[in-house]
């Protein structure tokens, strides 16, 4: 393939959004506008197998209209070639911004290609794309553009043609005739120009009385001067644009299908597509069923063989083989192989979840690194936190990790260690390997290994060696022994006598 430029305009305000956010960086499948239409072109001109490398491609998006929030929207780069913004001020057309657009790419190195694009148009296959290069430089064209056919030519400029059915020029429906109205055919607002020629005519365009320079003039000025131009018919489904939120869900709706078969294909079993959103971008693994109702957006990953929902949204998560998720919200989280989760849990930012560990209903993990085989199953919350391999979290047990001074402090809990039902954790605290802690203790103080805790606050019962002694702590169904040990009246009476439950009180008495 032979050097070509993708310029990419997206200066527009988008009026018929009725948003104050700039129309390409609107989302569908998870990405803005814009940035589905580069990913496209990135993927035509990355080299299939058995095809030589092409000289990587230069990018040059036009911005205007609120521009800042356009890039900022922009959270990708090309894999090769680089991109570059320029601006458009004020926004006088697509003429144009094509115009300006160009001053992005060196003069003296102008790529003898030039694919222009539109940032409103996310369905453009990369297929589509290369076939329309390989179509413009077969002809030696002048200019190449798509077109579609639709019984609902709506806004779209209309192709018009001659009785021998060459190509005559673009019409904008608002300057079109009645009988041009009933055109079908229509131009997607995908181009490939010889630069050289873009570059002479764009300064020649004239503006029409809405004060606009468009870029489809150029069809005519082409004709009129003896230039080749040819047409590339393309699905109508991909050459849709986007101008209002009618169309924005429509977009929604076909990448969504795009989306979900893909991965059907792939060896994802989907048990209902109508139920389940799967951002662009998502990777799922062979034999992992998703079940309905089920969300999975930004960067996730999951693994093989997994059960995801009913009713699950995973975001920005890392799952591995054979896990579990079943009714429940992960957001930047990570399972190792063999976790599950839920019904009912939620997992925030920076949980990791070790192998075979089980999080039960209505638990909360944040910004803690759970162990392999860590049990924890009913109603806890651990943030800020380590917890070693094989330890039962039981019912109702807490970090408490936040201070009114506004800092989040730390819980370390050791292997194998048991954290009795509604034990409150004061953070900073360690628990040692095999420690144990009674119910409804509040742990202030380090426990050291092997030790049993209870009370409130808790007091250090036993040393590490006859902590085995005796009752368990007071567990749930999961762990074993449902023996409580409570708090003697000795650690109650204590307990009051230093003040209530308030976390900043308990840290005052352990300090
Ligand atoms: C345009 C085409 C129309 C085609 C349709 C396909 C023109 C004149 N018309 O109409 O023939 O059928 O796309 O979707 O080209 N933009 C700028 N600066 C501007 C104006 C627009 O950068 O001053 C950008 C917009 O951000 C947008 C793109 O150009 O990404 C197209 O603009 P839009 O206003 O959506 O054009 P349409 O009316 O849809
Ligand atoms: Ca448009």
């Amino acid at each position: 393939m032979r050097p070509v430029g993708v310029l990419l305009l997206a200066a527009g305000k988008g009026t018929r959004m009725r948003s104050r956010t700039p129309k390409v960086a609107h989302h569908v499948a998870g990405r803005p506008l814009l940035e589905h239409v580069l990913r496209a072109a990135d993927s035509a001109f990355t080299p299939t197998d058995g095809e030589a490398a092409t000289s990587a491609p230069r990018y040059v998006v036009v911005t205007g209209h609120e521009r800042d929030a356009v890039r900022a929207s922009l959270h990708w780069q090309p894999a090769h070639g680089d991109l570059q913004f320029v601006v458009q001020e004020p926004q006088c057309g697509t003429g144009d911004a094509a115009r300006i657009g160009l001053t992005g790419f060196e003069d003296e190195n102008l790529p003898e290609t030039m694919l222009v694009l539109y940032g409103d148009t996310p369905l453009m296959r990369p297929e589509t794309l290369r076939a329309l290069l390989a179509e413009h430089h077969r002809n030696g064209a002048t200019l190449t553009f798509l077109t579609g056919f639709t019984d609902e030519p709506g806004e779209y400029g209309r192709v018009l043609r001659d009785e021998s059915g060459q190509v005559r020029g673009i019409v904008e429906a608002k300057h079109a005739t009645a009988a041009e109205l009933a055109i079908r055919e229509v131009n997607s607002g995908i181009y490939c120009f010889q630069t050289a020629w873009l570059a002479e005519h764009l300064p020649r365009l004239t503006a029409h009385d809405n004060g606009e320079y468009y870029l489809t003039d150029l069809v005519a000025l082409a004709l009129d001067e003896g230039m080749a131009v040819a047409t590339q018919q393309a699905s109508i489904e991909e050459a849709a644009g986007v101008n209002d939120r009618i169309q924005l869900a429509e977009a929604e709706a076909i990448l969504r299908q795009r989306v979900l078969r893909e991965l059907m294909l792939s060896g994802v079993t989907i048990e209902d597509p109508a139920t389940t959103y799967i951002e662009a971008g998502v990777r799922v693994g062979q034999d992992t069923i998703l079940r309905h109702g089920t969300t999975i957006r930004g960067g996730t990953v999951i693994g093989e063989r997994c059960e995801i929902g009913p009713y699950s949204v995973i975001q920005d998560s890392v799952i591995a083989d054979d896990c579990r998720v079943h009714g429940s919200w992960l957001e930047g989280a990570r399972m190792q192989s063999g976790a599950r989760v839920g019904p009912m849990s939620r997992l925030r930012p920076g949980a990791e979840i070790g192998s075979g560990a089980h999080i039960g209903n209505f638990a909360e993990v944040k910004s803690a690194t759970l162990g392999d085989d860590v049990q924890m199953h009913h109603f806890s919350y651990v943030g800020n936190a380590t917890i070693g391999a094989r330890t039962n979290v039981a019912a109702g047990v807490i970090t408490c990790n936040f201070e009114p001074d506004g800092k989040k402090y730390h819980t370390e809990v050791g292997d194998d260690v048991f954290i009795g039902s509604d034990t409150m954790l004061i953070a900073p605290v360690t628990l040692g390997d095999g420690a144990r802690t009674g119910a409804g203790s509040v742990v202030t103080r380090d426990v050291p290994p092997g030790g049993l805790a209870v009370g409130m606050p808790a007091r250090i019962r036993r040393a590490k060696n006859d902590a085995q002694s005796t009752a368990a702590p007071s567990g749930t169904d999961s762990a074993e022994g449902n023996t409580a040990i409570t708090a003697d009246s000795a650690d109650t009476d204590a307990t009051s006598s230093r003040g209530g439950a308030s976390p900043a009180t308990e840290r005052d008495v352990k300090e």
